[in-house]
């Protein structure tokens, strides 16, 4: 498995996963502009590797911009740092000498095994690595990515936030015919932390988990709600397919600039062989969107990874 992030509190919370789960194998993490800088982005993303207690994973910086319109950072939800602004300690980690589409490259070309990418963030990186090393993206098993949503929006009415940062490297990524799994907002609030049980997490005697709950004390208090594990659940959705309900649906992303761009267009009406070809979306690709989870089972497997003491 890759995560390509834009850490932010959630990214962080599917990074400790995958970094700690022993059910897989993460090849490397690539960072990119979304949620804040990608410098930031990088920074964050090393923090949390020492919070996993991770062994060597390669790590590598990405897009600092995305494909055409300016950077629209998320602050006002991840704070100035991305990261709940907790002033942590900054990682001797280094970073890879390669770009991400390049590392991305290496990964896929080295592996034995179909490699599962896992993009939590805008789709700049994943856009660039297709259009750069098509040979090698096909490889790809699939692509399970956190975004869209076949209802409404949270950047904009409309448009989830990964994909309205970047529509055009969205739509590049749903047309390249790679195997696509949406984990969107249909889904992504469903499995809530509340603050007792972040509290609980720092009581824990693992490193990893007091990390985890401080940063969901951070943000429960900084949204005054409980928070999502977000990001994580596509991780999840990779292991646990049966704790998920999908469909399979044309999907395609708007561009257009307007009151709905970056939305996923879900098309959802039956019987859609029926159709005429002009009605459907022009060169949508059949997706598979996650419409339900088992929230409770995604929250146990996630707690019990992040702290063995757990209970
Ligand atoms: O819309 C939610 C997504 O936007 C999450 O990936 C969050 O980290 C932000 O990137
Ligand atoms: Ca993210």
């Amino acid at each position: 498995m890759i995560l390509d992030v834009d850490t932010g509190f959630d990214d962080a919370f599917a990074v400790l996963f995958a970094a700690m789960s022993k059910e897989i194998n993460l090849l490397g993490i690539t960072c990119v502009d979304g949620n804040t800088n990608v410098d930031q982005v990088v920074k964050n993303t090393l923090i949390v590797l020492d919070a996993a207690g991770a062994g060597e994973i390669p790590v590598a910086k990405g897009a600092t911009r995305p494909l055409v319109e300016e950077p629209l950072y998320a602050e006002h939800i991840h704070g100035a740092d991305g990261m709940g602004d907790l002033g942590l300690p900054e990682s001797k980690r280094k970073i890879d000498s390669r770009s991400a589409i390049d590392l991305l490259r290496d990964l896929v070309e080295g592996s034995k095994e179909a490699v599962t990418l896992v993009p939590v963030a805008p789709l700049t990186n994943i856009a660039n690595f297709i259009t750069t090393y098509p040979e090698s993206a096909k490889k790809l098993k699939e692509i399970c990515l956190m975004g869209g949503s076949a209802s409404v929006g949270n950047a904009t009415a409309m448009a989830e936030f990964n994909i309205w940062h970047d529509p055009e490297a969205a739509d590049i990524v749903f047309r390249s015919g790679i195997p696509i799994t949406m984990y969107g907002l249909d889904v992504f609030y469903h499995p809530l932390v509340t603050e007792s049980e972040a509290v609980q997490l720092q009581r824990s005697s693992n490193q990893s988990a007091q990390f985890a709950g401080k940063l969901l004390q951070a943000c429960i208090k900084k949204l005054k709600q409980n928070v999502t594990l977000g990001d994580y659940g596509a991780v999840a959705a990779v292991l646990r397919p049966a704790l998920l309900k999908t469909e399979v649906f044309d999907v395609g992303v708007e561009v257009a600039h307007g009151l709905v761009r970056g939305m996923t267009v879900v098309d959802r009406r039956p019987r859609l062989e029926l159709m005429i070809e002009p009605r459907r979306i022009p060169g949508a690709a059949r997706t598979n969107v996650v419409l339900d989870l088992d929230a409770k089972a995604f929250k146990d497997l996630w707690f019990t990874t992040v702290d063995s003491n757990w209970i």
